[in-house]
């Protein structure tokens, strides 16, 4: 399974980076607006930064939702590095486009993605990558995992090379869940990735370690 970290925070991206485990970055607009990215060029210029930090696919999300617009703006953005993802919503004008960029070799991740008819759609299209939001499914009550498995059993009855890359990840149980389940990708924030370090017994295992070799 591949990592990819979910924040457009240079410095969460850096140090991801630097554990040598990422392959990926996913932004959306809300993390863009979260670190103050505003106007044209200076987003430009943050997903170039990006991709200068992380040899990997980036994402960067339209804001657009008409067809030609999408589109339009999805062109420019994969013209600003080779690795970047044009990520579109799951609206019938998103489909459509998606459809539009596989044909023009341009890779696309299907964001926004609660069923597995959606999935199924985006597939269809040629979509790169597919993003169900589990945490957002789980907040709502019901069991996001349990949609990344039967997209997973679908994709793979059916042969769809689309990636299954889970997104809204609230923690480091929900990667482990998503590893077993079958996705292909987990997009994190850096803390639920940080977390999967963490045991008690690994902690306590190497204080003693340390104790005694002040023995040897
Ligand atoms: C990533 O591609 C998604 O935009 C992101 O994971 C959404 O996460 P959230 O539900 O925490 O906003």
């Amino acid at each position: 399974m591949k990592f990819f970290i979910d924040t457009a925070n240079l410095a969460q991206i850096k140090e991801a980076n630097d554990l040598g485990i990422l392959d990926g970055v996913t932004t959306n607009p809300s993390l863009m607006a979260k670190e103050g990215i505003k106007g044209a060029d200076n987003i430009t210029n943050h997903y170039k930064t990006i991709c200068d930090i992380v040899d990997g696919d980036i994402s960067a999300e339209v804001l657009s939702t008409t067809f030609e617009e999408i589109i339009e703006e999805g062109k420019k953005l994969a013209a600003i590095h080779p690795n970047i993802v044009v990520k579109v919503p799951m609206i019938k004008d998103g489909v459509k486009a998606i459809k539009w960029f596989t044909d023009n070799k341009i890779k696309t991740n299907c964001t926004l993605i609660f069923s597995a008819g959606q999935a199924i759609l985006a597939a269809k299209a040629g979509a790169t990558y597919v993003s169900p939001f589990l945490g957002r499914i789980d907040d709502s009550g019901w069991d996001g995992v349990q949609l990344i498995e039967q997209i997973a059993q679908i994709f793979a009855v059916q042969g769809f090379k689309t990636e299954i890359l889970a997104a809204s990840i609230r923690n480091a149980n929900h990667i482990i869940r998503c590893a077993e389940a079958g996705a292909d990708v987990c997009t994190c924030p850096l803390d639920s990735i940080l977390a999967l370090l963490k045991h008690p017994l690994t902690d306590i295992g190497l204080a003693k370690f340390l104790e005694d070799a002040k023995k040897m």
